[in-house]
């Protein structure tokens, strides 16, 4: 059952078609005309759980689990090798369940060597669970995805949530490496964050509305309930990036992630407060439909592109982009000031 979902999710997303707002467009960022900067010299690189990476995007938690998730995984993790780039996994509890899908994840590590490979369990996993997902691929970190409005709408999922926060705390505390706890494209309100922190969260992937859309993914499993009208839900990526940031909070790691595609949305992402940002969609549309070369062009032209970008926002490293000046407009500045 959980094998046959994971594939009807890729191939349901494939097929999806509505287009959500992250409001990436309604920051504004500008540009420099004497920026002193040899683009030569342009360093991107940052530090992520306690490793050094050479430009600051992730491959966001996707699959494993089936034939399919295997080469799609196989893919993702060598584009992943290719750039340095952090690279999460999709759930794992089908890996706990059944050792015959183990492979499709453990392929992840085998690729990636000394990079960056992240863990996925969901809010309701137990501790023991979570070592267990961590050492199967000696994760650098494992995330903990919340998922209510997707759990609401699938047929065998969950309706309770009773208790998950202090089972994500029970995680928290317990964990030998960093927690990142993830929303999976409706994004985290200031409130949620807020929540999160004070059990001791440190790293939050927000995963906003605007990319991939789990309303229309669940709707399109089952033509004889209609969701259509659910598919406006959630909180736009930008919004719910810089709620969290204007809540400065010390220490926090702030992922941006939902809607994310080019270099425009990562370098937004980052001078509106994230550390790190991560694209899921995007990234496998380029893989299943374009392969794995194209792929590779396509990051390769995200990485120049942000370069081009920082340059002309004056920053030379990341630390300086961090803290150049933006103004937001429009709609997102009505839901900022409202
Ligand atoms: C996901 N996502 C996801 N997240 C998670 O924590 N565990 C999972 O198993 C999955 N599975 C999954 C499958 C597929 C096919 C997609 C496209 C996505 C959610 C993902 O990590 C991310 O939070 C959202 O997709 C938002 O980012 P994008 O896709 O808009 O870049």
């Amino acid at each position: 059952m959980r094998k046959y979902r994971k594939t009807e999710h890729i191939e349901n997303f494939l097929r999806s078609t509505y287009v959500g707002d992250a409001l990436f467009s309604d920051i504004f960022l500008y540009n420099d005309s004497i920026p002193e900067i040899n683009y030569d010299e342009i360093d991107t690189s940052v530090d992520f759980l306690n490793k050094r990476v050479k430009f600051p995007l992730m491959i966001n938690a996707m699959t494993g689990g089936s034939n399919l998730s295997e080469e799609i995984n196989r893919n993702l993790a060598n584009v992943a090798l290719e750039f340095d780039l952090p690279m999460a996994v999709g759930s794992q509890t089908i890996a706990l369940e059944d050792e015959d899908s183990r492979k499709s994840f453990e392929i992840v590590r085998e690729i990636i060597k000394d990079g960056i490979v992240i863990s996925n369990l969901s809010g309701f996993s137990s501790v023991e669970d979570a070592k267990k997902a961590i050492e199967l691929l000696r994760a650098d970190a494992i995330q903990i995805h919340l998922n209510p409005a997707q759990e609401l709408v699938q047929t065998e999922g969950e309706r309770n949530f009773c208790g998950i926060l202090k089972n994500v705390e029970e995680i928290v505390k317990k964990s030998e490496v960093p927690v990142i706890v993830k929303e999976v494209g409706f994004g985290m309100s200031p409130k949620t964050v807020k929540k999160l922190y004070d059990i001791g969260v440190r790293y939050v992937d927000i995963s906003g509305y605007g990319g991939t859309n789990f309303f229309e993914i669940e709707n399109l499993r089952d033509p004889n309930s209609d969701i259509s009208d659910l598919f406006s839900w959630g909180i736009p990526t930008a919004l719910s990036l810089i709620e969290a940031k204007r809540l400065n909070l010390k220490d926090l790691c702030i992922i941006s992630a939902g809607g994310l595609k080019n270099s425009m949305d990562i370098v937004k992402s980052i001078v509106a407060g994230a550390s790190m940002a991560a694209i899921s969609g995007e990234v496998l549309s380029y893989i299943v439909r374009g392969g794995y070369e194209y792929t590779l062009k396509y990051v390769d032209g995200i990485i120049e592109k942000t370069k081009m970008l920082m340059m002309l926002s004056g920053a030379k490293n990341i630390a300086e982009l961090q803290k150049v000046d933006y103004k937001v407009t429009g709609k997102l500045k009505e839901l900022l000031e409202g």
